[in-house]
């Protein structure tokens, strides 16, 4: 992943360029690092870590380039932190994306005698711009991108330069122009209060900026025109609003989510006889949801997609097929590929996206936006519910249900009712927060929900998580249960209620301690769990909605029990833009 920026402009490029990658940490958080270009030399600081971590340093000049990592290849620290120099100090860059032929082109350097400071992939593009360099860096740029094969968006400057050189081939990159300067970033949020003027590169162009002009080319050097887009919306500031966690105060503001998302209208052309879901992630349990949901009430078959096994499997896409990408940044790389390839077919597309503009939402035939909101948590929690509620309100729509939409205030209310108990989560997260491994079980719809809390739970306290369908429990998982494996059951009273009471009782008769999801007034599953938490009774299919609820809670508090950093959770990134 990692986010990339870059100024040039009359004004001192550090503080902006910092600014910006605090806008883009949500890509990467292992290490960052600038490099300015001032009075023919080029000056960097890196850290490990956190981007908070560069303020202690401040380097003179208006022509820079900065980043902040998601490690790939090379451990996070500050030897294989961007920015990368040349053996000379000419020239700097930074990239995101994967170089797959590098280790074939450090060998071909190493012969030719260059030396190399780090691990990292990215570091072989400045030493091949270094060498490909006669007097000219865009034609540099040019042929050492000839070379090169994977994914990139990378961006260069050289010490006494007027120019910064940024190349896009399947990472993104978006140019910022303003007067008497520009700016180059992995997205629009690192640019927003500066320019609203804003040019989406396309993969194979290059865009060569200068203080007062950008210049967009091919791969093959012939200039291009392009689209100054306006950008109309803002950057919303997130806060914590004295909440300990961002994680924690988008939880709780999931009642208003699903109010804003009730209101996006859904006007669906019904002219395909197949959905497929692709998605990553937590979107994609929204997906499966939507799979489960979309079949049992509107009887139109639907096929659900993991991306980045979808992409690669020569799936069978038609015509015929509506391919439905969901992914709150709009950005990963899996499932743009997979939205790509279904236009490729001829599949119509549709995307339930949340960050507006993003590449995902400009490349489908029709977007649906979620209006959850930034979402900072790395864990995903209002987004999730927000992608639901859009499935939901598409399933009624497809079946010609709308009238259940009436009850969805109902629903808000008893969610509202769920995060007013948050302290009885609490006390049962402390009670299992020392645990190592954990079982999620349900069926039916509640199956992609035990899914998602596993999800959250590994993610954000780094305990071992697995979820099952409670009813293929007996098919292998059920040897681990044992005193020392919890197991958390989701439980309402739906039809399927008997099968999982069962299965909840053959692990209480392997000594397996259980931790169940269950409906208020449910007196027999009391004798069964060790712990039971309740849930409002609602009609059947909106149980996902407000199960999901109690499960983040538990997540977060174990977490927070555990003193883990929920916001920024370890080797994680908001943004998956690499394969
Ligand atoms: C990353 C995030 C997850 C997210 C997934 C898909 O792995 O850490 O929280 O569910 O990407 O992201 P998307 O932006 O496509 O929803």
């Amino acid at each position: 992943m990692c986010g990339i920026i870059g100024y040039i402009g009359e004004k001192e490029a550090n503080d902006i360029l910092i600014s910006g990658l605090e806008k883009l940490e949500y890509r990467g958080y292992d290490s960052a690092g600038v490099a300015i270009a001032h009075e023919s030399q080029i000056k960097i600081n890196k850290v490990k870590g956190r981007v908070e971590n560069l303020k202690s340093i401040t380097i003179i000049g208006n022509i820079g380039i900065a980043h902040t990592r998601w490690a790939t290849h090379g451990k996070p620290c500050q030897e294989n932190a961007h920015p990368f120099v040349d053996e000379t100090n000419n020239f700097a860059i930074v990239h995101n994306g994967i170089i797959e032929n590098y280790l074939e082109l450090k060998e071909e350097l190493s012969r030719e005698g260059v030396s190399f400071s780090s691990n990292t992939d990215s570091e072989i593009i400045v030493h091949l711009i270094a060498k490909n360099y006669h007097d000219n860096l865009k034609e540099a740029v040019l042929k050492t991108i000839k070379k090169l094969a994977g994914a990139y968006a990378f961006c260069v400057i050289k010490k006494d330069a007027s120019e910064i050189i940024g190349a896009r081939n399947g990472s993104p990159l978006v140019v910022g122009i303003a007067d008497s300067e520009n700016f180059l970033a992995s997205d629009v949020s690192a640019l927003i209060e500066h320019t609203k003027k804003v040019v989406y590169l396309n993969d194979f162009q290059i865009a060569e900026l200068k203080k007062d002009s950008c210049k967009v080319y091919n791969f093959d050097g012939v200039e291009e025109n392009y689209e100054i887009k306006e950008i109309n919306w803002t950057l919303e500031k997130a806060q914590k609003q004295g909440y300990k966690h961002f994680m924690l105060k988008e939880i709780f503001e999931q009642p208003d989510i699903i109010r804003e998302t009730m209101k996006v209208p859904i006007a669906i052309e019904k002219n395909f006889s197949r959905i497929i879901m692709v998605a990553c992630g937590t979107a994609s349990y929204a997906g499966l949801i939507g799979k489960y949901l979309i079949e049992k009430l509107a009887k139109i078959p639907v096929t659900y997609e993991i991306a980045s096994e979808f992409r690669y499997k020569e799936p069978l896409i038609s015509k015929e097929d509506l391919v439905v990408a969901i992914s709150q940044s709009g950005e990963t790389a899996d499932t743009l590929a997979a939205i790509r390839l279904a236009k490729e077919k001829g599949a119509k597309t549709l995307g339930i996206i949340n960050v507006i503009d993003s590449t995902i939402a400009r490349e489908v035939d029709k977007v649906i936006y979620t209006r959850a909101g930034p979402e900072i948590g790395v864990a995903s929690t209002k987004a999730f519910l927000s992608q639901l509620m859009i499935i939901y309100k598409l399933a009624f729509n497809l079946s010609d249900q709308e009238e259940l939409l009436e009850y969805i205030d109902d629903i808000i209310l008893k969610i509202k009712s769920i995060l007013s108990r948050s302290e009885e989560i609490k006390e049962l997260a402390h009670n299992y927060y020392l645990s190592h491994n954990f079982l999620y079980i349900g069926r039916n719809l509640s199956f992609p929900l035990a899914l998602e809390g596993a999800l959250k739970l590994k993610e954000i306290s780094y305990i071992h998580a697995e979820a099952y369908p409670a009813g293929e429990l007996k098919h292998g998982p059920i040897a681990l249960v044992s005193e020392e494996m919890p197991t958390l059951a989701i439980c309402p009273k739906d039809a399927v209620y008997p099968k999982t009471f069962s299965n909840i009782e053959e692990i209480k008769a392997r000594e397996g301690k259980v931790i169940s999801i269950a409906t208020e007034g449910d007196e027999d599953i009391k004798k069964i769990s060790d712990e039971v938490f309740y849930v409002p009774e609602v009609k059947e299919i909106f149980y996902p909605l407000i199960c999901c609820i109690p499960l983040q809670l538990f997540a977060y508090h174990i977490a927070d029990f555990k003193e883990c950093d929920i916001d920024k959770p370890r080797n994680l990134a908001k943004s998956v833009t690499v394969e």
